[in-house]
């Protein structure tokens, strides 16, 4: 779903390089923009070809064709597109919050969008194909997963930040990325790798050495001051920035475009290189987008789901105890093992107040926001930026509540 996306060729590439992993028959590209399909199917059908894939790939608009029979389905769509991304990292800068797609204001508003469209493709999907398995890239990650596993649908949320880290201190520690295990804890979005452990998880822990030799190169890429790391023993994804470094943040996007101003250009060269028959691999300008290792998270996680094999993968799925102090339907990002029954969380060590206090409090965020978007009402979006750690006060929660409105009418059914 969105496979009119710029993202699909890095899934076609992950898709037909390890194809050992999983055997794929048949992908469709399900799209309502029949311009892009056009373009991004006639280079992932290069793609396969030049790998030697023997998988079809055929695209629609049709929905409901395009799931028949589908043993897993992927979610990386955007409701409104760039254009909608656009007014998220923009309106609440006025008021001195961060611009952001997944976190604040920005991210409530495109929880708002999505979550309905998500809920509508999930009842289609079971409709057809009740055992089909929902992997869900699509923002706010954390937010639609639970959606998703609220009204029971057979779902797993997914993000590159960990697959990330791991493929980054693979390559620091000189090892293969496959001996790397991370303790990482938190929600989409809001995580930290409290220890990178050698050959398997109960391996050496060697995130104190990780930092003492590359702290520096580790700090550089998340932009975050080295200290930082070295106080907190931990590394925090780069989204942590947006809390631990708020209104210097804030500062810096008020004087350059928008992220989603930047990518809509990158989007526009892509698509016209996709149209080049003579293109027959995904571009380096894709490196320039946020989706490095998508498709290795999504081919692993897929080949779990499907091959019923339990290994571990670190995903967005149902907490249930796991970390004891949220509820048990919250969605938290945890290694967990993964098999035909779905994912089911590791065990955590317990976590220190200085991380659960904030997991805490953007796990009611998001308990609020996901209501916001299922019931709508201008009192119930007042209330999720309420209890936003980013945002929290009266003034700046009643104006954002108006701000997320106007500038997201077309997109509320509820108005
Ligand atoms: C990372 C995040 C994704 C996000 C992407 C944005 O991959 O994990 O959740 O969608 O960055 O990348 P972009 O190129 O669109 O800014
Ligand atoms: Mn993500």
């Amino acid at each position: 779903m969105g496979g009119g996306s710029t993202y699909t060729p890095e899934l076609v590439d992950g898709f037909a390089r390890l194809r050992d992993l999983l055997p794929l028959e048949e992908l469709v590209l399900v799209d309502p923009a029949a311009d892009r399909l056009e373009l991004v199917g006639g280079l992932a059908r290069r793609i396969f070809a030049r790998q030697g894939h023997p998988g079809r790939i055929s695209w629609t608009a049709d929905l409901d064709a395009g799931v028949d029979g589908a043993d897993a389905v992927l979610l990386q769509l955007r409701v409104g597109g760039q254009a909608a991304r656009d007014q998220d990292e923009t309106w609440p800068l006025e008021c001195g919050c961060v611009g952001q797609e997944t976190t604040g204001a920005g991210g409530l508003a495109k929880a708002l969008r999505t979550v309905p469209v998500v809920l509508d493709i999930a009842e289609r999907v079971r409709a057809r194909n009740p055992r089909a398995w929902i992997v869900d890239f699509t923002n706010p990650v954390g937010i639609v997963t639970r959606a998703l596993l609220s009204s029971g649908h057979r779902a797993v949320g997914l993000c590159n930040v960990a697959i990330g880290f791991q493929r980054k201190f693979a390559k620091l520690l000189s090892v293969a990325p496959g001996e790397v295990s991370l303790e990482h804890v938190g929600l989409n979005h809001l995580t930290w790798e409290r220890a990178v452990r050698i050959g398997g998880p109960d391996g050496e822990d060697v995130l104190p050495k990780l930092l003492a030799e590359h702290g520096d190169a580790v700090a550089e890429d998340l932009r975050m001051p080295r200290a930082l790391l070295d106080r907190l023993g931990v590394v925090p994804s780069y989204y942590l920035r947006y809390f631990y470094q708020h209104d210097a943040v804030v500062r810096e996007q008020r004087t350059r475009p928008s992220r989603a101003a930047e990518v809509a250009a990158i989007e526009r060269e892509l698509l016209e290189m996709y149209g080049d028959p003579a293109l027959d691999e995904k571009p380096e300008l894709l490196g320039r987008r946020g989706g490095a290792f998508y498709s290795e998270a999504a081919v692993d996680l897929t080949s779990s789901l499907l091959r019923d094999t339990g290994e571990v993968r670190i995903v967005n799925t149902v907490n249930d105890g796991t970390l004891p102090f949220l509820p048990d339907d919250a969605v938290i990002e945890v290694p967990a093992t993964v098999d035909a029954q779905g994912a089911k969380p590791l065990p955590v060590r317990p976590l220190e107040p200085l991380f659960a206090g904030l997991i805490a409090q953007v796990t009611a965020y998001e308990d609020l926001a996901l209501e916001a978007a299922l019931r709508g009402g201008r009192e119930r979006i007042f209330r999720a930026l309420l209890a936003h750690p980013l945002i929290g006060q009266l003034e700046y929660a009643e104006r954002l509540t108006d701000d997320l409105i106007a500038h997201n009418r077309e997109h509320l059914a509820w108005i």
